[in-house]
């Protein structure tokens, strides 16, 4: 219980009660970190409303009511009806060094773990993967790691897409390359793709040959499926490379692609239709999930098969969600997948939970997000107009922080430069993409990610490398962590920062929004500063007080390399 707040709780709670009643001692006291004191208490407010009296008289009883105790120092009532709690010295910098002494910086793990079932990256086989595809990468990827830490076990999904209609065009064009050229040609996955599309769409003769493709495919036959495989395992080498480049842990063992579920989607469909879920609609077997309506009003249909027998996108969708909770075992689904599949994934939820097949305590949750766009508000785009390719954009990231490093830090050796670039450029695109909020688009700013202040990649490296000159500067050990002392008003401020950690990371695996723990490593680094600025570290006036604040230091420099880490991005010692 790192958080001072997880002690202030009860205390308050209890106060609450003794005040008012037993049943309001569950009220949540709202304990928010503050300007003017350790914390502030809103509970106030929002009792006074229910027990109509004063907001201010609420304050008053609640602090009349806190019996006397080890932890808060001093509590008085403010404005409107607020509590202000300072915390007692001893407490604050006996938590402080609790803290300091355990690897996981006062993150526990969940007391009821979940088997976390986690759908992300998920591109496309023989399509470039889009910046929509990298959100989904780096989002899922910072997710896993938080709900890692927080101790639940998570299982990664990339559900590729590896099977559908598009698959015969894609085999006739690789034929029609010569097998040999095939390897050459699907080098560049989005040429091959447009290539075979506008052969498809201008040549009827080419059109029937896909068209009888994709029944042999989908009918198991060997020849067939040999050149299938050739595309996805072009694509599969590709897509590694994106995932190599990105410091990403996203292996063949995680692949669970739409082919997986093939041969359980006959068996899927038979179950809607026993359930009386799934019924006949225009020749197609639709499940019609009640809320969903189109613009007239008239139902939407979940297509589970289509006409011709076929089955599509959300038949697979059903029977992967249905595998997860059953084989998998989990107890929270999460889908990282944009914004536009929203209606979809709704329907899907919905239809699992009507056959019974998603039901408490299991949850699905879509983790949408918005989109990526260009200067010109536009969607992320190539000067000439084309998609971006992945991987030019992350090496370009490099080159650009390769530049800045040279500039900054002549004095590191080459080797060592082009290891900062590396965790510069790419954490300054992973960071630009969970700083804000997710669900919003954001403008893709080269200079803005890549600047050494504000809320950036950067800068967070950088405050952490600068705590770590201190003591290579001072030639000083990293000091034991023991009780640190407290006195100036900057030194308090950052122990708070410090101790609300593993409150933040909590909420980050509950609202899966790592907007909310770059927010806090920004404020934490601010915090720094104005601490270093104001108390002298190496030359702090006693023996004492530079052990105390070195401890301080150091402790704070491990928040933020944990911090980032769990964001996916390194935290080089120096810069
Ligand atoms: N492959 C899909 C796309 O590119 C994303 C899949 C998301 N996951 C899912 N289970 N539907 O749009």
């Amino acid at each position: 219980m790192a958080d001072p707040r997880a002690a202030l709780l009860p205390l308050f709670r209890a106060a609450i009660g003794a005040a008012f009643g037993a049943e309001h001692a569950d009220t949540d006291p709202a304990l928010r970190p503050s300007a003017h004191a350790d914390y502030q208490v809103n509970a106030a407010l929002a009792l006074a409303k229910r027990l109509k009296r004063p907001p201010r008289e609420v304050g008053q009883a609640i602090v009349a009511a806190l019996a006397p105790n080890a932890i808060i120092e001093r509590t008085e009532v403010a404005g409107p009806g607020f509590v202000n709690v300072w915390l007692s010295l001893g407490h604050l910098s006996r938590e402080l060094a609790a803290v300091a002494a355990t690897p996981g910086l006062g993150v526990v793990p969940a007391p009821r773990p979940d088997t976390v079932v986690l759908d992300y990256s998920s591109p496309n086989v023989a399509k470039e993967m889009h910046v929509g595809h990298l959100r989904s990468t780096i989002l899922g990827d910072a997710l896993a790691r938080v709900l890692e830490a927080l101790g639940h076990r998570v299982v990664r999904q990339n559900h590729l897409g590896d099977w559908g209609t598009p698959f015969g065009m894609l085999i006739e064009h690789l034929l029609d390359g010569g097998a040999e050229a095939a390897e050459h040609s699907i080098a560049d996955l989005n040429a091959f793709y447009q290539a075979a599309r506008q052969k498809f769409d201008a040549d009827p003769a080419f059109a029937e040959r896909a068209r009888r493709r994709v029944v042999m495919l989908q009918g198991g036959d060997e020849d067939t499926l040999a050149l299938w495989r050739r595309l996805v395992d072009a694509s599969k080498r590709y897509f590694a490379r994106v995932y190599t480049l990105l410091g990403i842990a996203l292996g063949d063992a995680d692949i669970a692609a739409e082919s997986l579920y093939n041969p359980m989607l006959a068996e899927v469909v038979a179950e809607l239709r026993e359930r009386g879920l799934a019924v006949e609609s225009d020749g197609a077997t639709c499940v019609f999930p009640p809320g969903f309506t189109g613009r007239e009003g008239e139902p939407q249909p979940l297509i589970v098969q289509k006409q011709d027998g076929g089955y599509g996108y959300a038949t697979t969708d059903l029977t992967a969600l249905r595998y997860r909770l059953r084989t998998l075992g989990a107890t929270r689904l999460i889908y990282v997948v944009g914004a536009p599949q929203s209606p979809h994934l709704a329907m899907v939820f919905r239809a699992a939970e009507l056959a019974g097949w998603l039901a408490p305590p299991a949850r699905a949750e879509h983790v949408a997000f918005g989109s990526v766009l260009g200067a010109d508000k536009k969607m992320l785009k190539t000067r000439a107009g084309d998609t971006v390719r992945l991987i030019d954009l992350l090496e370009e990231a490099v080159t650009r922080a390769r530049a800045i490093v040279d500039d900054k830090s002549p004095e590191l050796e080459p080797d060592e430069r082009a290891a900062v670039a590396r965790a510069v450029g790419i954490g300054a695109v992973k960071y630009g993409d969970l700083a804000s909020d997710r669900v919003k688009d954001y403008v893709f700013d080269w200079a803005r990610m890549l600047a050494f202040d504000g809320n950036t990649a950067p800068y967070l490296q950088y405050a952490h490398a600068r705590i770590r000159s201190i003591f290579r500067k001072g030639g000083v050990p990293v000091p034991e962590p023991r009780s640190i002392a407290l006195a100036a008003p900057s030194e308090r401020a950052l122990a708070l920062a410090v101790l609300s950690f593993p409150t933040v990371v909590g909420e980050v695996g509950e609202l899966l929004a790592p907007h909310k723990l770059c927010g806090y490593l920004y404020e934490l680094a601010t915090s720094f500063s104005a601490f270093y600025e104001h108390c002298p570290v190496l030359k702090a006036a006693t023996e004492e007080e530079r052990a105390s604040r070195l401890a301080l230091a150091d402790v704070t420099a491990r928040v933020l390399a944990r911090g980032l880490e769990l964001l996916g991005i390194e935290a080089p010692a120096r810069m």
